[in-house]
């Protein structure tokens, strides 16, 4: 579905070579990149922080796309807005404040995004739903690339799409060309995609990006 946006993960990508693989990501045609941020604490994995985002920015001619998978969010916010992402996604689970750190994303003049893991429930929507300007569906458990995507996740896009109609919905880990369909026909608008992308090398990234462009 050509409304759909495809935004590969540089998780999956090589770490030795990161602007080199997001240059190579918009030659393919990626519009969006998503950076996944871990710090060890809110997630068992470790990638990088404001200093890395910042090296990146020159290399990514869309949209940065930036998803912090870290707690407390605010220590660092200032450090990762000057880095310059369009868009910064918080975990609604990383502290009780979650409302704050919106505002403040969007005072930077960013695009403000809200991630919800596989086990959140998605009541908070109802309150967060005009503080933001995309919501992240977490597929799996945030941490790792290549995991295979929580069923559920498709009834929960649906229930979401019902709650904010216009909202875009972005779906993050584990998925495929094989389940890229039911999640744009339960709502999704963004699909956020490591492995699938990453399979076969740099002289894949185009075919597998239009593959599942038109799976979705
Ligand atoms: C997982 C990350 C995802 C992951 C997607 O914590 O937030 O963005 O990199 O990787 P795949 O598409 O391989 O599941
Ligand atoms: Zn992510």
């Amino acid at each position: 579905t050509a409304s759909v946006i495809i935004a590969p993960s540089i998780l999956a990508g090589d770490f030795a070579a990161l602007g080199a693989e997001c240059r190579a990501l918009a030659q393919a045609g990626a519009e969006w990149i998503h950076v996944d941020v871990m710090d060890g604490h809110f997630v068992p994995n470790l990638t990088f922080g404001p200093p890395m985002v910042k090296a990146l920015r020159p290399h990514v001619a869309g949209r940065l796309d930036l998803h912090l998978m870290i707690a407390p969010v605010d220590p660092l916010l200032p450090a990762f807005l000057e880095a310059g992402p369009d868009s910064v996604t918080v975990h609604l689970e990383a502290g009780p404040h979650v409302h704050r750190t919106l505002r403040a994303i969007r005072e930077a003049g960013r695009q403000a995004g809200l991630a919800i893991n596989p086990g959140t429930d998605i009541g908070a929507l109802r309150w967060l739903k005009d503080e933001i300007d995309l919501l992240c569906v977490m597929g799996v458990s945030p941490g790792f690339g290549g995991q295979t995507l929580i069923p559920a996740t498709i009834a929960k896009i649906r229930a979401l799409r019902e709650m904010a109609p216009d909202l875009p919905i972005e779906v993050d880990g584990g998925v495929t060309a094989q389940n890229a369909r039911a999640l744009v026909e339960a709502g999704a608008t963004v699909l956020v995609a490591g492995s699938a992308i990453f399979r076969g090398g740099p002289e894949a990234y185009g075919p597998n990006l239009r593959a599942l462009q038109a799976a979705a």
